[in-house]
């Protein structure tokens, strides 16, 4: 399954700049309706004419990019026809795409939100007329009308981070440790799940004293980055050294996502840290960019969430609900959305460092050792 994403990734800069200009445009791709037996033949099936709409909400982060294309890949590989639309970060946009999926008579919808309450009154249409509706890797809030949650374990990713950055703290001799928290997109319901599970580690150790925020800020409100902004991210770090750290050092920082990581660390070496001194920064997705960071040794670890196998759980689900089965859930407890407790599939995570670069992402092909060396897709 990850051939169509290699193919993807080996894109060229001016591939891209032509799928980003096609962003709001239409990607309907026909194909007919077939699924694809397990001996790899076309058989009719499921797929035999049902249309997804896949609502992604943005391309400035390559993650989206993967995302989208491994869903569309995938889908289209067992017969549907696929609406791919990106929304460039923009609320009204992504409604605007969800609206016209559901006029255009989508069966199913797979919904990246952006701002994940945002959504209920296009998820009203699309019950009143019976469209099913997955929540993809973001849960939808405040509305009933989600039939699915597919995801990765987002409290466990939080649990990961602030393990790595006190494993890395270890490397920096003893304590007490200056650090800093930064926490992702307050619309983004997966932000507090990161924040609180990288907190119930953190936390016992800020109130021994092992762990000292100068800042003060240790809650998720004053740590937020709205929309995971890169450089909103480095304009709170240069504040915060510039209010801060005089005269004393940062240790550490807890990032939940690598493009937020990237601007702390160029707010930090803009600050004057050099690599055999650097502070452990963390992150998330693996992102290109951000992997070169991690076997440089600037950035300490990434989350890695393979967006491939995400995509084959949306797939699956997307299947059985026009089945009218049921589909497989892991966790039936966590995920209230404020009207209902939407039953999920949760996937599991890899921590990344530089000792395991290789065998997580290169082995795996998620991505080849010539993009790491370079840094870009
Ligand atoms: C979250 C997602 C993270 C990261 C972040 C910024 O919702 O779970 O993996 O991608 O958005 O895009």
């Amino acid at each position: 399954m990850n051939i169509k994403r290699r193919g993807f990734i080996g894109l060229s800069a001016a591939g891209i700049a032509a799928v980003t200009l096609a962003a709001c445009g239409d990607d309907t791709a026909t194909t007919p309706g077939s699924t694809t037996g397990t001996d790899g033949s076309a058989e009719p099936g499921t797929a035999a004419g049902k249309k997804v709409g896949v609502a992604m909400p943005t391309q400035t982060s390559e993650r989206w990019i993967a995302d989208g294309e491994a869903v569309k890949s995938q889908l289209t590989d067992a017969g549907f026809e696929v609406d791919l639309q990106f929304a460039n970060d923009d609320i009204p946009t992504q409604s605007q795409q969800v609206d016209q999926m559901i006029t255009k008579g989508v069966n199913v919808l797979i919904i990246a939100a952006i701002d994940g309450t945002a959504l209920a009154p296009q998820l009203d249409a699309a019950a009143a007329a019976g469209i099913k509706v997955i929540s993809y890797d973001r849960l939808i809030r405040d509305s009933e009308n989600v039939d699915f949650y597919v995801t990765f374990d987002n409290f466990k990713v939080g649990v990961a981070q602030a393990e790595s950055l006190v494993s890395g703290l270890e490397t920096k001799g003893a304590g007490p440790h200056n650090v800093e928290l930064f926490a992702g997109s307050l619309d983004d319901n997966n932000a507090f799940f990161f924040f609180n599970g990288a907190m119930s580690i953190l936390q016992p150790k800020i109130d021994a004293g092992d762990i000292v925020v100068k800042s003060g800020q240790t809650t998720i409100e004053q740590a937020a980055i709205l929309r995971w902004q890169q450089e909103t991210a480095q304009r709170r770090m240069d504040d915060l050294m510039t209010a801060h750290y005089g005269s004393d050092k940062v240790h550490g920082v807890l990032s939940p996502y690598d493009g937020i990581s990237r601007g702390i660390i160029t707010s930090l070496q803009n600050a004057g840290y050099k690599l055999e001194d650097f502070p452990i920064v963390t992150g998330q997705d693996a992102e290109i960019g951000s992997v070169k960071l991690i076997v440089e040794g600037l950035q300490f670890s990434t989350i890695f969430k393979d967006t491939r196998d995400l995509a084959a759980e949306a797939v699956r689900v997307a299947t059985d609900l026009l089945e009218g089965k049921e589909p497989e859930a892991n966790d039936t407890e966590t995920y209230d959305n404020g009207k209902k407790v939407v039953p999920s599939y949760l996937l599991d995570v890899i921590t990344v460092t530089k000792e395991n670069v290789t065998e997580a992402l290169i082995d795996t092909e998620y991505w080849t050792q010539e993009q790491v060396d370079a840094g870009v897709a």
